[in-house]
């Protein structure tokens, strides 16, 4: 299987994503590092050791990361998930402690321990502990088989302003540190995420579900969905975080393209928009691919199929 470490805010649609990941036999999860974004990095860890308690994969190791972006006043989202974060469902307290080691230490020290090209990271929240990671261990980068975070907007708009998504506008310095360097990276963007809605029949569908994991998902997208079906007026709310773990479980069902993708670190009216050079007309390099479209029946069946097969 391959080897991911996933970097993660949870969040409703991050701990949906590590259940999906979890359920995978072709993705073998090292470790889960929490990062401050949604919630504070309190929450983020609570929320990450409650969900593999609930997986009953207590054997993965939590590793609390930063506790805010490189330089900018943290903000969050919890009108859109809850004061916890993960609201919705009642879990309990979680026994499992995360790990001593710091988020970013440990996302170095594996990355190093393991052979070159073996370890793919996930990001699912701002990409802080990344950023860190590679200012103080540069040598990562070439050893990361590859990375896949949901994070910017091309053609549609921002969600947390006109022009920025969510991950990236938390700490937009965080994604142009990592954008600069040399990693195969994909971008999992709201162009893709938009797509991928929680209509009421998909939710009929997995509230028929009978394990406690698919339970949990179905009271967590019931929580978290409320907020975005009014702000879109869509027959469903976008389900983001795990469109990354369905591209590397099936790249077929998605379309993008190898473009450079620039942060806007300056403006305040544009911070953490995604510049992407769709169309090639300027000459910056190629840093990253760009997802735009996803098949989302292939999409859903994919999560559901999954979501069954946990306790
Ligand atoms: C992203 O922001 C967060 O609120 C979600 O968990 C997702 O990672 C979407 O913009
Ligand atoms: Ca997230």
């Amino acid at each position: 299987p391959r080897k991911i470490i996933i970097d993660t805010d949870p969040g409703q649609d991050d701990a949906i994503a590590i259940m999906l990941a979890l359920a995978a036999p072709e993705l073998d999860v090292l470790g889960v590092v929490s990062v401050a974004g949604n919630v504070s990095v309190q929450h983020t860890t609570t929320n990450a050791c409650k969900v593999l308690e609930l997986t009953g994969r207590t054997d993965i190791p939590v590793h609390a990361g930063c506790a805010a972006p490189l330089r900018r006043t943290p903000i969050t989202a919890a009108h859109v998930h809850g004061q916890t974060g993960m609201d919705g469902p009642t879990l309990p307290d979680p026994i499992l402690r995360p790990h001593t080691q710091h988020g970013v230490d440990f996302l170095i020290d594996t990355i190093r321990a393991h052979p070159p090209g073996s370890i793919t990271v996930v990001t699912l929240g701002p990409m802080t502990n990344l950023a860190m990671a590679l200012v103080k261990a540069p040598d990562i980068a070439q050893r990361m088989a590859g990375l896949v975070s949901m994070a910017g907007a091309w053609a549609q708009g921002g969600n947390i302003t006109p022009s920025a998504e969510f991950n990236v506008y938390a700490d937009p310095d965080a994604a142009d540190i990592v954008l600069r360097h040399a990693i195969a990276h994909t971008l999992v963007p709201l162009d893709v995420t938009h797509r991928f809605l929680v209509t009421p029949a998909r939710m009929a569908q997995l509230s028929a579900l009978k394990g406690r994991c698919a339970r949990a998902a179905a009271a967590m997208l019931g929580f978290s969905e409320r907020f975005d079906l009014t702000k879109y007026g869509w027959d469903g709310a976008p389900l983001h975080d795990p469109c990354t773990i369905g591209w590397l479980l099936a790249p077929h069902l998605f379309a993008g393209r190898e473009v450079n993708v620039s942060i806007e670190v300056d403006s305040p009216l544009m911070q953490g928009a995604t510049a992407v050079d769709w169309w090639h007309v300027t000459d910056r390099p190629r840093n990253a691919l760009f997802l735009n479209d996803v098949e989302s029946d292939g999409l859903w069946a994919l999560l559901l199929a999954h979501l069954e097969r946990l306790p």
